[in-house]
C-alpha cells in the first residue's frame, strides 16, 4: 500500500491508472477506521481493481461547537487496517494541501441539506459536498462507495454528482452493526459502557417500525412517534428527530402509499454523543 499526501501526486497516479485501463474505486473517510469503513473497502474491491482510501478529517464540515479537535486520529492503526483490508493507495493529505491559503470556492447544497442533520448542523453538508467534490477530482474514481449509515449524506452526494455531471458511479453500502445492533461509528468510543448497551434501543426502534409496516400499518408519523417514545424511555437518551422520509428528497412522509419505499431516520443524543441510525422499508 502506498501512502500519498500531495493532491497533485494522487491525481497523477490516478490519471496513469486510468490510462492503463484500471478501474478505480474510492472510499472516503475521516479515519479512526472500523468495520463499517472496511466493509466499504470490500465492496469497492468487488468491482474495482484499484482501491483508494482517503483519510482526511475535514475541518469545513465541523461546526464551531463540534468535536474537530478531539476527533480520534489513530493514524498508525489506520495505516495497518487499510493495508490489511487490501487498500492500494491511502490518500492522507494535510489540511493545508486541501485548503491552501488561496482557497475560496465552496459548494452550496440545496433544500435536501436544510432538513434533519442539515438543520441541526449549519453548513455541515456544504463542507461535506465541497470536500467530496475535491476528493473525487483528486482521486478520479470510476466508483465511490458511501455508507447508508449517513443516509442524508449519501442522498446529498448522489444529488451533487448528478447536478454537477460528475462522471462517477455512487454506490451505497449497508450499515455495519455491533452485536447488540448499535451502528458502528468512530464516535462510539465516547459512549460509557452503560450508554453503549442501552444504545441497542435505536435498532429495536427500527425493528418495531419494521413490524408495524409488515402488519400493514400506513400511519408513518404515529409509528415514528412510538419509536421516539421508546428511545426517550431510556434515561439520558434524547432524540433530535425520528421520522420517515422519502429516500431521495428527504421530505417527511406521514402516511404510506402502497408499493412505495420509505426510510426511517433518527438521531439521538446519548450523553455527549449523537447516534445516527436508519432503515429502509417497503410498504406492500
Ligand atoms: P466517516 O464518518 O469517517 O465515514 C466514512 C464512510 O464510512 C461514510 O460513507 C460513512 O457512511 C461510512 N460508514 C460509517 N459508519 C458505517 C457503518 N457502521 N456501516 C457502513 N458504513 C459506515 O462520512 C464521512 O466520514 C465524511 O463526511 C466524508 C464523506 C469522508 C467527507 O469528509
Amino acid at each position: 500500500m502506498q501512502i500519498i499526501t500531495e493532491p497533485r501526486e494522487m491525481q497523477a497516479i490516478s490519471e496513469k491508472l486510468r490510462l492503463n485501463r484500471q478501474l478505480i474505486g474510492v472510499v472516503m473517510t475521516m479515519g479512526a477506521l472500523h468495520e463499517g469503513h472496511l466493509s466499504l473497502v470490500r465492496l469497492a474491491r468487488e468491482t474495482a481493481g484499484i482501491v483508494i482510501l482517503t483519510l482526511f478529517v475535514n475541518p469545513r464540515q465541523f461546526g464551531a461547537n463540534e468535536d474537530l479537535h478531539r476527533y480520534p486520529r489513530p493514524f498508525e492503526q489506520d495505516i495497518a487496517l487499510a493495508k490489511a483490508a487490501g487498500v492500494d493507495y491511502l490518500f492522507a493529505p494535510e489540511a493545508s494541501g486541501i485548503y491552501p491559503e488561496t482557497f475560496q470556492t465552496s459548494l452550496v447544497c440545496g433544500t435536501l441539506a436544510d432538513k434533519f442533520e442539515g438543520a441541526l448542523r449549519q453548513g455541515h453538508f456544504n463542507g461535506v459536498a465541497t470536500v467530496v467534490a475535491k476528493l473525487l477530482n483528486i482521486t478520479k474514481p470510476h466508483i465511490a462507495v458511501f455508507g447508508e449509515k449517513d443516509a442524508q449524506q449519501l442522498a446529498i452526494i448522489r444529488r451533487l454528482v448528478a447536478d454537477l455531471n460528475i462522471d462517477v458511479t455512487i454506490v451505497g453500502a449497508p450499515i455495519v452493526r455491533e452485536e447488540n445492533g448499535l451502528a458502528v461509528s468512530s464516535r462510539n468510543i465516547y459512549l460509557t459502557s452503560g450508554e453503549r448497551s442501552n444504545a441497542s434501543i435505536l435498532c429495536q426502534g427500527l425493528q418495531h417500525a419494521g413490524t408495524c409496516i409488515a402488519l400493514n400499518r400506513r400511519d408513518l408519523s404515529a409509528i415514528a412517534a412510538e419509536v421516539d417514545a421508546m428511545v426517550r424511555s431510556v434515561q439520558g437518551f434524547i432524540p433530535d428527530y425520528v421520522s420517515f422520509v422519502d429516500e431521495e428528497t428527504f421530505e417527511p412522509a406521514d402516511n404510506a402509499e402502497q408499493g412505495r419505499e420509505y426510510r426511517m431516520i433518527m438521531a439521538v443524543r446519548a450523553g455527549s454523543v449523537r447516534l445516527l441510525d436508519n432503515a429502509k422499508f417497503l410498504c406492500r
